[in-house]
């Protein structure tokens, strides 16, 4: 009896020990699976009771169940306090600091080449141009030849072209679409084809890959007078009401007669400057009437329809009106740079 006694004592000591020591709601419950559990260390002393003189049983039993409630009690309250810090340890660290400063956010913006050619590409929807796309990697035909641009023509060095190993090109214009255009509908022809354009050319004004906008007009009795019509309108829609604009003859290929547009320096209004290189005007796009060669080529009649077309670079645009010196700021990515537009 009395070393079942003493088990029991000694029992309780270790529990209680135990109860104190576990910090979690999960280890202290496995500690009173071990001492009270139906296979604890509580249920395997008992098996001795049965050794005892029946007249000592009750009072072992009793004593056992004394320790038993104890034991739970003690357990419960363990497991109060570990779950009230529980909750305050996480209110504590869930809790918002209201007077912390707040965190900045970046907010991002179109890339000014993105928004210039957003705006010409509105400008000439309202003027009543469709918008039509054609592939980067060209083929030779449609970049040049379709162009008349035969081979060995010396124009073809102008283009500073980048060749792929199957023979095809990486577009150095936009022009091409002016015959993928032209194979695939009919006059009356009202477009313009925004796009990317190659070249292996790299300075302060140049950059092996930017934007160009075509355009191209094809019906009976269009004349250069509409071609000045259009371009006037939209070079004073796009930089200022008052912008003087000039039609210098030029030469391409795939125009006849040909032009080059220029406007009034942006900057010095005239007067002469760096950027214009002191002659008050810059040259803005390439333009013409579309030569009978082309026509002849995608076989509409050049007897019966006459048309323009015009060329220019977004980048440029994009320069002048954004007083921006250097193109190649452009495809740096430079954060602060273009934060600001
Ligand atoms: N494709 C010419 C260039 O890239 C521009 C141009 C287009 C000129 C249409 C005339 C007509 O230089």
């Amino acid at each position: 009896m009395n070393e079942l006694h003493q088990k029991l004592e000694s029992l309780k000591g270790q529990a209680l020990q135990a109860f104190l020591n576990e910090k979690t709601a999960d280890s202290l419950y496995q500690m009173k699976v071990y001492f009270l559990g139906k296979k604890g260390l509580l249920t395997d002393i008992l098996k001795d009771l049965g050794k005892l003189p029946p007249e000592d049983r009750p009072q072992v039993g009793a004593l056992a169940n004394q320790l038993k409630n104890e034991l739970e009690k003690t357990y419960q309250s363990r497991l109060n306090e570990i779950q009230r810090t529980e909750v305050e340890q996480k209110l504590k660290s869930e809790s918002i600091d209201v007077t912390l400063p707040a965190v900045g956010v970046c907010k991002g913006s179109i890339h000014p080449v993105s928004q210039i050619l957003t705006e010409i590409c509105s400008l000439f929807a309202d003027m009543g141009f469709d918008i039509f796309e054609g592939p980067e990697i060209e083929t030779d035909y449609y970049n040049f030849e379709a162009l008349n641009i035969p081979k060995d023509h010396p124009t073809r060095d102008m283009h500073d072209t980048f060749f792929l190993p199957d023979q095809r090109v990486l577009r150095t214009h936009t022009s091409p679409v002016q015959i993928r255009l032209m194979e695939k509908e009919k006059p009356p022809l009202r477009m313009i084809a925004p796009g990317v354009v190659y070249r292996r050319d790299s300075d302060v004004t140049h950059t092996p890959m930017f934007h160009q906008v075509e355009g191209l007009v094809v019906d009976e009795n269009i004349t250069l007078a509409h071609l000045k019509g259009v371009v006037e309108t939209f070079l004073r829609k796009i930089f200022d009401s008052k912008t003087r604009v000039k039609f210098r003859p030029s030469f391409f290929p795939f125009t006849e007669p040909s032009a080059e547009v220029d406007i009034g320096c942006v900057f010095c209004k005239g007067d002469g400057c760096r950027v214009c290189k002191q002659t008050g005007w810059l040259e803005i796009m390439g333009c013409g009437m579309v030569d009978p060669e082309v026509f002849c080529s995608v076989s509409i009649d050049s007897e019966r329809y006459t048309g323009f077309a015009f060329g220019m670079g977004v980048e440029r645009i994009a320069m002048l009106k954004l007083g921006i010196d250097d193109i190649r700021l452009f495809f740096e990515n430079e954060i602060d740079f273009l934060k600001q537009f």
